[in-house]
């Protein structure tokens, strides 16, 4: 916690932080296993319900009735809009970035968004740097299950010769991919290559694991230029991925063993911590 501050008007202390944050108006899109997490972390470190609120389907209304935590809840954008809302925090699936993230920063509401593999959409792109530019908006991306984006962002500075991302599940976990019709994931005993190409052709083909490529690509030479490998392991029980680039920096090589959310196994807990921190930080920043 900062200190209070004097303001030189005022011979009273200004605690700008409480201040600040007293102001924000959050909007949690999606109410799954992320963001029921984000909206526990965010009372627990003192944002009161009424500065919260949540965009979810209609059907979805009833289960949340049994939340501890009673919030405001909207089932369209326009309801929420009225609302004045000062940050959406988008937990919801990229769907939901062009459906709702986009409405809201072109009305001037900045966003958090976890679903990055929306971004893989270069028209998508595009239309969110509209929005920003029509609402004077900030989109901030998280890194989510990853790690690394920040020295891969300041290394493309001084040039990067190749970005290289692989990623492992237990077979069972990629059960329902298109690899499932090349591969018999019941069957399979030994590392075995399932995918390998470019960020780009990643993202369209396997578009759960879009996420964590495209934050890579996005933060380093881009989709066309980053390579990715797909690995269904046996001899793994988490989700790892692994990063290598080599530039004018020298080489980076990151590894990480992700456990899952415990309330869905497919979401990696350091995604959910990822938001949790970009939304903390801007409350402790905004002083
Ligand atoms: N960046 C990363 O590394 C990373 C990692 C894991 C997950 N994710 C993203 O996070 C999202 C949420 O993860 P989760 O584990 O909470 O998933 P989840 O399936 O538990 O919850 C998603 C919720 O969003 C709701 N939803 C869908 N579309 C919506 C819309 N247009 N408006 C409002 N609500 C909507 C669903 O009904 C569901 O309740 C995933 O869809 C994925 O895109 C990102």
């Amino acid at each position: 916690m900062t200190k209070p501050e004097f303001n030189e008007q005022s011979p009273v202390p200004v605690d700008r932080e409480t201040d600040f944050a007293a102001r924000e108006r959050i909007a949690i899109i999606g109410m799954g296993a992320m963001g029921k997490r984000v909206l526990a972390t965010l009372h627990a470190r003192g944002i009161k319900a009424r500065q919260l609120s949540c965009l979810v389907p209609a059907h979805e209304a009833d289960a949340l009735n049994m939340q501890s935590i009673k919030i405001e809840v909207f089932h369209d954008v326009a309801s929420l809009v009225s609302w004045n809302p000062t940050l959406c925090v988008e937990c919801a699936g990229h769907a939901a970035v062009d459906e709702a993230v986009i409405p809201l920063l072109e009305r001037g509401v900045d966003a958090i968004v976890v679903s990055v593999g929306a971004l893989a959409s270069a028209p998508l792109r595009e239309k969110i740097n509209c929005a920003m530019t029509l609402g004077n908006s900030e989109l901030t991306l998280v890194s989510g299950a990853v790690g690394g984006i920040d020295a891969l962002r300041a290394a493309r500075m001084g040039g990067l010769d190749s970005v290289r991302y692989t990623g492992r599940k237990p077979p069972h976990a990629w059960r329902g991919s298109p690899a499932e019709v090349q591969f018999d994931m019941l069957t399979i005993d030994k590392p075995t290559v399932i995918f390998e190409g470019t960020a780009g052709e990643s993202a369209r083909l396997f578009p759960k694991n879009a996420n964590v490529t495209a934050a890579i690509a996005l933060a380093g030479i881009g989709f066309e230029r980053t390579t990715v490998t797909m690995m269904a392991d046996p001899g793994v029980d988490q989700n790892v991925h692994e990063i290598e680039a080599v530039g004018a920096f020298g080489r980076l090589s990151i590894r990480l063993e992700n456990n899952p959310l415990p309330d869905n196994p497919r979401t990696s807990w350091l995604a959910a911590m990822s938001i949790e921190d970009a939304v903390i930080r801007r409350l402790e920043h905004s002083i």
